[in-house]
């Protein structure tokens, strides 16, 4: 049975074989690099080891699987634009290191690539992998959409929260597991308990992201602490912190939440110095936990061989527990 490492390990393998073109140069070089310069592969590995608790040849999941990866990494460029960051997996992102014309364009071929190599399988049940794709694709640009408005608001509520980290996040992983499901042959029905447990698994990731961002290390984080605060984003750490401070401290939250502030570092420390003061690090560490437990029970839904459940149980602390 398939682990982890041995996904990523195809993956790799699998991503260097696609023939990224050579010319224009402007186009493809941004391409090759942001999709050669390390990130977790936790989407495509999510398509592959899925695939495998149904069938012993992944063969059919292995395009899908690519098409998702390719997606995310094309998220990433415009997301890098959006929200002014400079740093990803350590390195200079795309629109810093070329301009913010190639990040969009060289992001819009990825988009297309992504859609070809999700409908170039073999696998029986092709064309709702398809859909399936096409709908969480759109679900994404809608929840990146309402990360944007929410920056400009200070009256986020929670569930405004969690249904924007749904889409522009959990939906993806989620997709991964269904059409991961599927490739390996899966019923439907199986693929949405899978699809469940994805959800649930991604709004973790997510709320862990945000976590991350104030409270990771640069070094095994790889993108700058503190740019979610630069940004004023609504994230769960500074709804909370908004919503639980006394008077004179959420006036301060609102007044560094929105405009940019002369002294980005001096935002930093004075917002996350509130966040400390009402236990926000431990409130959204309960919350990461919550739906880590939510989507645990999820899977005990499924019929799944001892062996097989362990397999899966092992991806799942890999995620409950990263740093990076
Ligand atoms: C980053 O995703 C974007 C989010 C949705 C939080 P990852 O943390 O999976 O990024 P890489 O691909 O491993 O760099
Ligand atoms: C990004 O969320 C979700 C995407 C669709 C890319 P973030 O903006 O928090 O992702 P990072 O932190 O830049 O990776
Ligand atoms: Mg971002
Ligand atoms: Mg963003
Ligand atoms: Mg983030």
């Amino acid at each position: 049975m398939l682990d982890l490492q041995n996904a990523q390990e195809i993956i790799e393998k699998e991503l260097k074989k696609l023939n990224i073109p050579d010319t224009p140069a402007s186009l493809y070089e941004p391409v090759k690099y942001i999709l050669s310069n390390g990130g977790k592969r936790i989407r495509p590995s999510i398509v592959l080891l899925t695939a495998n608790l149904f069938s012993d040849d992944i063969s059919d999941a292995i395009n899908p699987a690519l098409g998702i990866e390719v997606f995310h990494n094309f998220t990433l460029l415009h997301d890098d634009l959006m929200d002014n960051s400079l740093k990803r997996r350590g390195n200079e992102t795309v629109h810093i290191k070329w301009t913010e014309n190639i990040a969009i364009l060289s992001g819009d071929a990825m988009s297309i690539l992504a859609g070809q190599l999700m409908a170039n399988t073999k696998a029986k049940q092709a064309k709702d992998m398809l859909r399936i794709f096409n709908k969480t694709a759109i679900e994404v640009c809608e929840g990146q959409m309402m990360d944007m408005e929410f920056e400009k608001r200070i009256d986020v509520s929670i569930e405004e929260y969690i249904r924007m980290i749904e889409l522009k996040t959990s939906v993806l992983l989620a997709a991964g597991f269904q059409i991961g499901a599927l490739a390996g042959g899966a019923k439907m029905e199986d693929a949405e308990l899978l699809y469940e447990f994805g959800r649930n698994l991604g709004l973790a990731f997510q709320l862990q992201d945000d976590y991350l961002d104030t409270y990771g290390n640069y070094e095994t984080f790889g993108k700058k602490i503190g740019g979610d605060i630069l940004n004023n984003k609504k994230t769960y750490l500074a709804i909370n912190a908004l919503n639980l401070s006394d008077k004179i401290d959420k006036e301060t939250l609102q007044i560094y939440m929105s405009s940019d502030h002369n002294d980005p570092q001096e935002k930093i420390e004075v917002v996350k110095t509130i966040f400390d003061k009402y236990n926000i690090p431990k409130i959204t560490r309960e919350k990461i936990d919550l739906y880590f437990n939510i989507a645990q029970a999820n899977l005990t839904k499924l019929n799944l061989s001892d062996d097989k459940m362990s397999g899966m149980l092992s991806f799942f602390n890999s995620l409950k527990y990263r740093e990076i």
